[in-house]
């Protein structure tokens, strides 16, 4: 069964980090703070992973954002920033990406994320949509969305 862990900053985190496509600046700068002792050895990260064995196979990050000050849905609700959904190579189209989402989906909250080229057909499947009013795509981001309410239009299971 796959199981959805909060990842633990430390070295061994960020050296499974290194796997994925989208190692940049916070993991960067994860790596200089635990080295600099500006955070505890296993202090929390952003990131959720799925371990296969002892080997990180997907991970994501997943953090809380104030929609008051970042209006990016009806009544400025408090939403999820989903970021860096990635499965490795290998390990894809197995149903992590989806534990993953499904895992953010739990928190009841509404979640934006911004997908990587070619991956619309996943997002499609798990019913996110494009926003409909956009700040963002000013700045090259095609960012999606859904909404808790948006659950009733899941169809998984009824397809023929
Ligand atoms: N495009 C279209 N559909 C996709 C897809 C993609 N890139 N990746 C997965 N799907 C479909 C699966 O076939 C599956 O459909 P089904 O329910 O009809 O069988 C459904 O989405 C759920 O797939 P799942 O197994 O949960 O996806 P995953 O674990 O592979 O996670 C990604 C999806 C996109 C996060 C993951 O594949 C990934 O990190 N890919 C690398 C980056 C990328 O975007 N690559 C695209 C190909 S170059």
């Amino acid at each position: 069964m796959m199981k959805v862990e909060r990842l633990l900053i430390n070295y061994k985190t960020l050296e499974e980090f290194k796997k994925f496509k989208e190692y940049g600046m916070q993991e960067l700068s994860m790596l200089e703070e635990l080295q600099e002792n500006i955070i505890e050895n296993d202090s929390s990260s952003p990131f959720y992973g799925i371990y296969f064995g002892d080997t990180l196979v997907a991970r994501m990050s997943l953090y809380q954002t104030n929609g008051k000050s970042n209006p990016y849905f009806e009544h400025h609700q408090d939403y999820l920033e989903l970021w860096k959904l990635e499965v490795l190579p290998g390990y894809q189209k197995n149903g992590y990406g989806t534990t993953l989402v499904e895992f953010a989906k739990s928190f009841r909250m509404p979640i934006r994320t911004n997908p990587r080229m070619k991956s619309t057909g996943f997002w499609d499947k798990m019913n996110f949509e494009p926003v409909k009013y956009d700040m963002a795509r000013d700045k090259g981001e095609n960012p999606l969305i859904w909404h808790p309410d948006m659950d009733g239009e899941m169809t998984s299971g009824e397809t023929a």
